[in-house]
């Protein structure tokens, strides 16, 4: 397993969905021993423990809409206050709008944006291959990462990933979160924060290299 250079704050890994973000931040996560924070699976275990948040937000997910800034901040500032959080952690799949990024930055501190760039009509093909092991978390796909045969008949398929969500997903990504990354490489160009941008089209080792070479330098 490559070693990352720690880091004294937090990480976020920024792209569209399907991108890799959660195939990457585990890799990076075990590497500088930030825990992986990841506001899709935290909903995701609300829905399913259906509480009053879980029901408010499943709607939302379901129709690959973003869940209100309200809903996700308040998820997030209690996170950010349990013990393993004190040094720095890595944000998967947060923030998704400019409103997120604000409180963000009053809340934490990041040094580094981590943005994994492919293009809409690779996501689709990643997304409805997906499968996920509830046991574990982990993350399979079909063709470009296989599950183990034992495993085979335990794993599910999420219930947004179906080409029609995807679409819906893609287009929220694309007016509400997209425009963040502009909205962080003017903060990089004011302050210490540093960008990483990384072609996440190759193998997942490449890219996962892509990104332990980069933050080597840092
Ligand atoms: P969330 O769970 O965050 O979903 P997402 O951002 O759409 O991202 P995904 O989990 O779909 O993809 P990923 O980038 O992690 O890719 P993965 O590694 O799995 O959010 C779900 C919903 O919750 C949202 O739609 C929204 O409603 C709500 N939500 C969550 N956070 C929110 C927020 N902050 N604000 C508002 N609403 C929020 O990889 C995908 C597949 O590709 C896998 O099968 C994998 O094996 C494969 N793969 C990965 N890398 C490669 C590679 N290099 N080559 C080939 N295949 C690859």
């Amino acid at each position: 397993m490559p070693t990352f250079s720690s880091q004294a704050s937090s990480i976020i890994l920024f792209g569209p969905p399907g991108a890799g973000k959660g195939t990457q931040a585990v890799k990076i996560s075990q590497s500088t021993g930030k825990p992986q924070i990841s506001t899709g699976d935290m909903l995701r275990e609300a829905v399913n423990r259906g509480t009053d948040l879980g029901n408010e937000a499943k709607g939302y997910m379901e129709s690959g809409q973003l869940v209100p800034d309200s809903i996700i901040i308040g998820l997030i500032s209690e996170r950010l206050k349990q013990p393993d959080a004190s040094d720095g952690v890595l944000f998967d799949g947060f923030p998704r709008t400019i409103a997120q990024a604000e409180e963000l930055s009053r809340i934490a501190k990041v040094s580094t944006v981590i943005m994994i760039q492919v293009p809409d009509e690779d996501i689709v093909k990643r997304i409805v291959g997906r499968r996920m092991d509830p046991e574990t978390g982990d993350i399979f796909h079909v063709k470009f990462r296989p599950a183990p045969e034992e495993i085979v008949a335990r794993l599910i398929q999420r219930k947004d990933d179906n080409e029609e969500t995807v679409r819906s997903r893609l287009n929220a990504y694309h007016q509400q979160t997209k425009p963040l990354s502009e909205w962080y490489s003017g903060l990089s160009e004011r302050s210490d924060l540093r960008i990483i941008s990384v072609d996440g089209r190759g193998s997942i080792v490449q890219v996962s290299e892509s990104i332990r070479r980069e933050l080597e330098v840092s």
